[in-house]
């Protein structure tokens, strides 16, 4: 039976996936850092939050934001609302094809390998508690994979840049190259960064257009910054995007 059922790449691609993500659900990193107290992110634990529908229609112009945008390291203490939270996220990830799966940034392939994680303090974004949460774009939402404040372990995980522990949200971009590489081999991994430029420009200037600053960071243990942000086994963080208001 199985000999007769043809797949095309794409499929092959989704399956290889989908397998990953299984894998990645029952073997998430394990976060051992002090704020995880030793607990495994699971997925049984976690809990849904859908967020507000975004807007599409800012008032700020494309130019504007692209003069304005700068990489900011000081950020005050007024939380990020919710809506602002949404607004970011879909301009990282959204669904923006109607009635289909395409998003806010490009993908070779449309095979999408990278995941948005949401690292947020305490009283940081109106309605939510301290924790990580991780992007569902097909239905707008996050699910919370984590708990706690884990801010400035990830600063500390970020050779010791401790600026990034007062910006009410980081946001950590990660890549599971499995997604794209079964397609497109090594070169896989060439996509999947360069997709991961187009997302982090897409917080950068949406930020911007939102009033709000955020900066970048790149230089990071790989290792750590996943234990602390506890995201899920294969998915690689590639870079952080802490956001708020700039002091
Ligand atoms: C991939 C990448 C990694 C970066 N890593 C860091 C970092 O670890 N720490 C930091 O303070 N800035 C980091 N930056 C920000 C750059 O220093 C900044 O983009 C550059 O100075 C240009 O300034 P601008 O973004 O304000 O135009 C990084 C930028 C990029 C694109």
């Amino acid at each position: 039976m199985l000999r007769n059922l043809s797949l095309n790449r794409r499929q092959v691609c989704q399956i290889a996936a989908m397998a990953g993500l299984a894998f990645s659900v029952v073997l998430p990193f394990k976060a051992d850092n002090a704020s995880a107290k030793g607990k495994k992110p699971s997925r049984k634990k976690e809990t849904v939050m859908s967020l507000d529908p975004p807007v599409q229609d800012g008032t700020v112009s494309l130019e504007k934001v692209i003069k304005q945008r700068r990489t900011v390291r000081s950020f005050g203490k007024v939380p990020v609302s919710k809506q602002q939270f949404s607004q970011i996220l879909w301009s990282a990830q959204g669904i923006t094809e109607d009635g289909g799966f395409k998003r806010a940034s490009p993908s070779g392939g449309a095979l999408y390998p990278a995941d948005v994680y949401a690292v947020v303090g305490n009283n940081c974004i109106e309605d939510m508690g301290a924790g990580v949460y991780h992007y569902q774009p097909k239905h707008h939402s996050v699910t919370k994979v984590a708990g706690g404040d884990r801010r400035n372990d990830l600063a500390i995980a970020s050779l010791s840049q401790m600026w990034m522990a007062g910006a009410p949200v980081l946001f950590v971009i990660t890549a599971e190259y499995l997604r794209i590489t079964c397609k497109y081999g090594d070169r896989g991994i060439r996509y999947a960064l360069i997709e991961i430029g187009h997302i982090s420009q897409n917080i950068f200037l949406q930020c911007q257009a939102l009033g709000l600053s955020a900066g970048i960071v790149g230089a990071f243990d790989d290792g750590k910054v996943a234990r602390s942000a506890g995201v899920y086994k294969n998915h690689e963080p590639l870079v952080i995007l802490p956001v708020g208001y700039r002091e």
